[in-house]
């Protein structure tokens, strides 16, 4: 049985079809309050429980072989440094200390690339603590650092540059991204379960495509078949307004952190992933053509 932790969420929703395409029986740890409508209605069990709640989750575990987390607060949502503690480090935390408890084989856990740029982000710095913990643990893993999920480009940078026809970004125009799609990590997620290759590994994942500031830009315009456009925010005026949010709050937010994970790109080498991971990727670019409806064929 595989415990999913995060199965609601946009990478948890493609990751649960593709455990259940596979065959493989899932259990998914929700919230009391989460939406379950868009998991597969069949061939999958739903377990609303606290996962803060040590009890309950001693009785979630029952005939666990794997776990998999890819749950986290929503920094749309809930901004507060403490709540990410609280909620993305307690949690992996007890998940790894159940795990051993129960004797659970497997554990794969989503992370994010490029841990060293983030600096003080807290995100990051909770991400860098599980991965700690998971490596020390004596339980098999693997850690996936991801760049940037494609659904991010599209549901916040794609619907903003379509409506308001430009976007602010971070990434200076020398910087490159290389997005991933959900199903291409769906896929690689699954795959681990039985390979041997990505056993007690941490592999930094991304998409086929990789595209600087202006790349993307006009990769948008060919897509929306219009001009749209980027506004690169020069970091001493982001550090500055955020050097003043955290001097007002308190630090409570960490804006300066938040600045530093959106800057320097978000791609990396992906020759490692390839060497684990037998995956043809889709292309980024015809994803962002079918979510937006286009017809154009970009560049
Ligand atoms: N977005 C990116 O570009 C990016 C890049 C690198 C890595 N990642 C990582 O990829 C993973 C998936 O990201 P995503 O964009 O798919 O996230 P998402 O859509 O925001 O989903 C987050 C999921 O976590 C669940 N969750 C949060 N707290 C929980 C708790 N206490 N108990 C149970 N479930 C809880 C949410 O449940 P509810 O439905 O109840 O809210 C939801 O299912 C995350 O670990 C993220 O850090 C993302």
């Amino acid at each position: 049985m595989i415990l999913y932790v995060g199965a609601t969420g946009l990478l948890g929703r493609t990751a649960v079809q593709e455990l259940c395409r596979r065959g493989k029986p899932v259990r998914c740890l929700v919230r009391q309050t989460s939406d379950t409508a868009p998991l597969p209605q069949h061939g999958l069990e739903i377990v609303r429980a606290n996962l803060h709640d040590e009890k309950t989750l001693a009785r979630v575990f029952n005939g666990v072989e794997t776990v998999i987390s890819s749950f986290a607060t929503n920094i749309a949502h809930e901004k507060k440094v403490s709540v990410l503690w609280e909620n993305d480090y307690e949690g992996n935390l007890r998940l790894i200390r159940q795990a051993r408890a129960a004797g659970v084989r497997k554990f794969i856990f989503i992370s994010y690339w490029g841990l060293a740029k983030f600096g003080n982000f807290e995100h990051g710095k909770i991400k860098k603590l599980v991965e700690d913990l998971l490596t020390v643990s004596g339980l098999d893993y693997t850690i996936f650092r991801v760049t940037t999920l494609a659904t991010d480009m599209s549901l916040l940078l794609g619907t903003t540059l379509r409506t308001k026809g430009r976007a602010f970004l971070l990434m200076r125009p020398h910087e490159k991204i290389r997005p991933i799609l959900l199903e291409d990590l769906a896929w690689c997620m699954a795959d681990a379960l039985e390979n041997p290759k990505a056993s007690c590994r941490i592999i930094e994942v991304a998409g086929e495509e990789e595209y600087d500031f202006r790349q993307l830009e006009q990769l948008f315009c060919t897509v929306f078949k219009k001009k749209v456009r980027f506004i690169y925010i020069p970091l001493p005026i982001a550090y500055g307004i955020a050097a003043l949010i955290d001097a007002l709050t308190l630090c409570a937010y960490n804006a300066r952190g938040l600045v530093s994970a959106f800057t320097g790109g978000s791609t990396c080498d992906i020759t490692e992933m390839k060497k684990v991971f037998a995956i043809q990727q889709g292309s980024f670019a015809r994803y962002l053509e079918n979510y937006f409806g286009s017809t154009n064929s970009p560049a």
